[in-house]
């Protein structure tokens, strides 16, 4: 099989690239391991910036997310028997949508294969080949048989355990990682929202997030040792620790429900410097991962999709080669500046263990600064949103 762009992985970076060439006339064929049913089920981040929006939208898949997905406008930041709110429109002009990730995915499968768009499931044993000549090609098994995907350029959207970016040559590229000594545990639960905004919980027995899905289904999560079995935390447990960790002096509380999904993730800092080399590209979180904190992991994928698909367009259209050698570099900027966003998030939010009595002093005084101080605040909205200067 021939095609311009060979795309490897079926996640929002996959989906989208593949969608955004299609309107700019150039063919592609995604290869993704798991099976449709799997990928548009599985739970993962849920909040769009503007940007995001704005792409979904302008390329004609921002429907539903426009129908169903729940607009907000700012965020609480809880700590210190304290809850303050973020403006994030006041500060910034813009706003975010809460909107599934899964529900991203489901839109954007729906639009590839109503334009005739080629995406193989269940494929399996792919290997990258020629990435450093004009023409290469990616071998992979289909339906028990063995094929080639022979194209002008190999994308690797296949996440932080795909097969792409390890064809980059060790000595071609510097992985720059930090792991975190705690995870995320997250829940999904029937009920009504707790709050009418996302609520980030910095409290002395660890972070909590209130986070919700619909008006009858809320998403949360709490800091949790990455190596905690789902078993060890039945559903009193759970609700125990987030009303300690959220409950307000004032008498606001969180709303339990009946849990209907449970899930514990690391977390970690990576950034892979190139994001290129010859003829293959990487996008999302096959070249970097953020701790979800600042919920930008989603997001950066997407940005990266809307720099690679712009240059791939030029090229193209007039063969002209400087923006897609710019690409990693351009697309590192913003990386780079929501790794440290999120790093600072995860820093000041988190119970840290090895903390001294000082150090957990300067988080509630870094706390009481950005909800005080008009500068801090807008500095921390513009991050969240997705719009500061880079
Ligand atoms: P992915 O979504 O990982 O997609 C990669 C695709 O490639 C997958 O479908 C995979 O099956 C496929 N693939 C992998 N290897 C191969 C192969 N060899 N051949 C073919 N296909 C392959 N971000 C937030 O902001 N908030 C959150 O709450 C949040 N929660 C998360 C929870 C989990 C468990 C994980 C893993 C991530 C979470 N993230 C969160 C991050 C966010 O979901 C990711 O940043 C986002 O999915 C990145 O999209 P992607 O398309 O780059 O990669
Ligand atoms: C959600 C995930 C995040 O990482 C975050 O910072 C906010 C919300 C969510 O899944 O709703």
């Amino acid at each position: 099989m021939r095609t311009q762009v060979g795309i490897i992985g079926a996640g929002p970076a996959g989906l989208l690239l593949s969608h955004l060439l299609h309107l700019r006339g150039i063919e592609s064929v995604v290869l993704e391991a798991r099976t449709r049913e799997q990928i548009e089920s599985t739970i993962r981040a849920g909040v769009l910036e503007q940007g995001t929006m704005d792409v979904l939208r302008e390329s004609g898949v921002g429907e539903r997310m426009r129908a169903e997905g729940a607009l907000h406008h700012g965020i609480e930041l809880a700590f210190d028997g304290k809850r303050r709110r973020i403006d994030l429109h006041g500060l910034t002009g813009q706003s975010i949508t809460v909107y599934a990730q899964h529900e991203v995915i489901k839109d954007l499968v729906a639009a590839r294969l109503a334009a005739d768009g080629t995406i193989l499931f269940g494929v399996h044993d792919v290997s990258l080949h020629g990435i450093e000549t004009p023409t290469p090609s990616i071998r992979y098994r289909h339906e028990g048989e063995a094929h080639t995907l022979e194209c002008d350029f190999v994308i690797g959207c296949d996440g932080s355990q795909g097969v792409s970016r390890a064809a980059i040559p060790v000595d071609a590229r510097r992985d720059y990682e930090r792991v975190y000594p705690f995870g995320w545990f997250g829940i999904l639960a029937e009920g009504r929202p707790t709050a009418d905004e996302l609520i980030y919980a910095r409290h002395d027995r660890g972070f909590a997030l209130i986070s919700t899905r619909s008006p009858n289904v809320q998403r949360m999560y709490f800091q949790c040792d990455p190596k905690d079995s789902l078993e060890a935390w039945p559903d009193d447990r759970i609700w125990s620790e987030l009303h300690a960790r959220v409950d307000s002096a004032d008498g606001q509380q969180v709303i339990d429900g009946k849990i209907f999904q449970k899930n514990i993730v690391g977390m970690r800092s990576f950034v892979s410097a190139t994001m290129q080399h010859g003829r293959l590209f990487l996008a999302g979180d096959a070249a970097h991962i953020v701790p979800p904190t600042g919920a930008k992991g989603l997001n950066l994928a997407v940005s990266d999709v809307r720099i690679l698909s712009h240059a791939l367009e030029i090229w193209y259209r007039s063969g002209n080669e400087a923006a897609l050698a710019a690409y990693s570099e351009t697309a590192l900027k913003r990386i780079w500046r929501a790794e440290h966003f999120s790093w600072w998030m995860t820093r000041m939010m988190h119970r840290l263990d090895d903390a001294s009595p000082f150090e957990q002093q300067l988080q509630v005084a870094e706390l009481e600064h950005v909800t005080t101080s008009r500068t801090a605040a807008k500095s921390l909205a513009e991050n969240y949103v997705g719009c500061v200067a880079i």
